[in-house]
């Protein structure tokens, strides 16, 4: 067939599926024109500076392992071309946001504009959402048509994250470049990497090589809904070299994504204290584990990374030593994490052993220090000072503001919605919101959803999306971002995180990139219905 005869039945096709394709998350202008461009192997990517020449070549990849397109990149052309322009703010005054773009399709070129990388690589992501619905459903190789059309798009918040606890269940690298991937197709710019906690750590630390060696190993797991019925009596471990951990930060700068490293302090360190008895205020003391769950090695005569779930009372001392130890660690996840911001965990510790440790208690006597919520609240102090001191932010859970903490440090809000307003109010700290009743993807889906063993809240698309949050609204310059989490007690391996994430995330996304938009029936009824092309998507590109 000749190549007009070709577009042109190209474009009765389109015709008929002309909704069969949504951008996700929802653009804040779109405007349909008519006429189509059609991208064949003939046409070029244009691009002149550095800036644009990686955005050409990360588009141009995917247009080869997803389109069957290899297009030339070059700085000019006579064909019909993808142009990446990286312009100076004072070109133009509505894309002087910092992650704002343009994308205008028209039918002799498609420009995708921007004033920084980052914009310009979210206008790629609108564009290739563009793409795939048309190769698929045309069966053509050789050439694809896309409406005109014109997008001004921005975000509403400047953090839009997502967490992957990686301790409870070990993804090896190549499973967290494919999450990473997700988050770049849905324009999320933070990936928190919750690294250790007490069922294993996961970070190599050259200092310490026994936090790997023993701390990255359990010798078993509960089987079933805790507390469980047994055990796999089996080891599980698993860690990521510094080496692995650079492969994952390249990676994800180069998808325009900041790599945020989670090392959980005082609480949740069983994992470092079985590695590392001296962390705790009882070293000789035996690992303690809830009676009604099954152990996995035998008797136990020491510290032991945890095999079951749940907060546990062998929290790290608040010695000289301790916190000494903890600079240590940070400082070698600061060589590798160029992050503006550091996560210190700070959640659900128990303070029993700090009661009864005398070492605990002539700290506080040192100190002056009325109680051990002071005591948390001097650690906690400890660190945001000493990663201040290094140029970073300290992030933390909302338990630290159950004490006076610097308010330096972003609060991480993973509470109830009464949580949210009194602390973004009483301390005048920065906040993420990662309300667990809205964005913890760890909950069901829906009823009789059988994938979990647990009774879990259920979390529909729906009531993400219903995530509506006037207070903060009124109150935006605390507002940082939001973030969804992903806690993996439940979760042991790659499709169960699939079938957890997806298209929960891709809301979330939405909610962070529209967090001010009118949340009415018509966000939602929209966001369902294009559903069936978001989830053909996903699976087009491998997931
Ligand atoms: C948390 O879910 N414990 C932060």
């Amino acid at each position: 067939m000749n190549k007009a005869l070709l577009i042109f039945f190209c474009s009765i096709f389109f015709c008929a599926t002309a909704k069969s394709f949504a951008i996700f998350p929802t653009p804040k202008e779109i405007k349909h024109q008519s006429g189509f461009f059609v991208l064949q192997a003939s046409s070029a990517i244009i691009a002149h500076q550095p800036g644009e020449i990686e955005n050409a070549l990360y588009l141009d990849d995917y247009l080869s392992s997803h389109c069957q397109l290899r297009l030339k990149i070059l700085p000019a052309t006579n064909t019909t071309s993808i142009e990446l322009q990286l312009i100076d703010t004072n070109e133009s005054t509505s894309l002087n946001r910092k992650e704002s773009y343009e994308c205008v399709v028209t039918p002799q070129k498609v420009i995708l504009k921007a004033t920084t990388k980052v914009g310009l690589f979210y206008a790629i992501q609108s564009f290739i959402q563009m793409l795939p619905n048309r190769a698929v459903d045309m069966k053509v190789k050789d050439s694809i048509t896309i409406p005109c059309l014109t997008i001004y798009d921005y975000p509403d918040v400047a953090y839009r994250g997502m967490h992957l606890d990686v301790s409870r269940h070990f993804f090896n690298v190549s499973e967290i470049e494919k999450y990473i991937d997700l988050l770049a197709l849905n324009k999320m710019n933070y990936f928190h990497w919750h690294l250790t906690d007490d069922q294993g750590w996961r970070i190599e630390i050259k200092k310490y090589p026994l936090l790997t060696q023993v701390g990255s190993i359990r010798k078993g797991t509960i089987t079933g809904l805790y507390p469980g019925n047994g055990n796999t009596n089996e080891p599980y471990g698993g860690y990521y070299t510094q080496d692995d951990i650079s492969t994952v930060v390249q990676y994800a700068a180069k998808r325009s994504i900041t790599v945020i490293p989670e090392i959980e302090m005082p609480g949740h360190c069983s994992a470092a204290i079985a590695a590392y008895p001296f962390l705790s205020c009882f070293p000789d003391s035996v690992t303690e584990y809830p009676k009604e769950c099954t152990w996995a090695g035998g008797p136990r005569t020491k510290k032991e990374v945890q095999q079951t779930w749940g907060i546990f009372k062998d929290i790290s001392a608040p010695t000289t030593q301790v916190l000494n130890f903890y600079h240590d660690v940070l400082d070698e996840v600061i060589a590798l994490f160029p992050s503006p911001y550091i996560h210190i965990g700070g959640d659900e510790v128990k303070t029993d052993y700090w009661e009864a440790s005398d070492s605990a208690q002539q700290i506080m006597q040192k100190e002056k220090l009325k109680d051990v919520s002071d005591l948390e609240a001097y650690f906690i102090n400890d660190m945001i000072a000493y990663l201040k001191g290094k140029g970073k932010r300290t992030i933390g859970w909302d338990e630290i503001l159950d004490k006076d903490v610097d308010t330096s440090a972003i609060v991480m809000i993973w509470n109830t919605k009464k949580k949210i307003e009194s602390e973004a109010v009483n301390y005048k700290h920065q906040v993420i919101l990662a309300p667990s009743n809205y964005f913890y993807l760890n909950n069901l889906q829906h009823i009789g959803d059988t994938a979990l063993m647990y009774k879990k809240p259920i979390l529909t698309l729906k009531d993400i999306l219903s995530f509506d949050n006037d207070f903060m609204k009124q109150h935006s310059a605390k507002l940082l971002g939001i973030e969804g989490c992903l806690w993996t007690e439940y979760i042991p391996d790659w499709n169960k995180l699939l079938y957890f994430v997806l298209p929960r995330l891709t809301a979330i996304a939405d909610k962070g990139w529209n967090f001010n938009k009118k949340n009415d029936t018509h966000y939602k009824d929209n966001f369902i219905d294009h559903l069936p092309e978001l989830m053909a998507w996903y699976h087009f590109i491998g997931y």
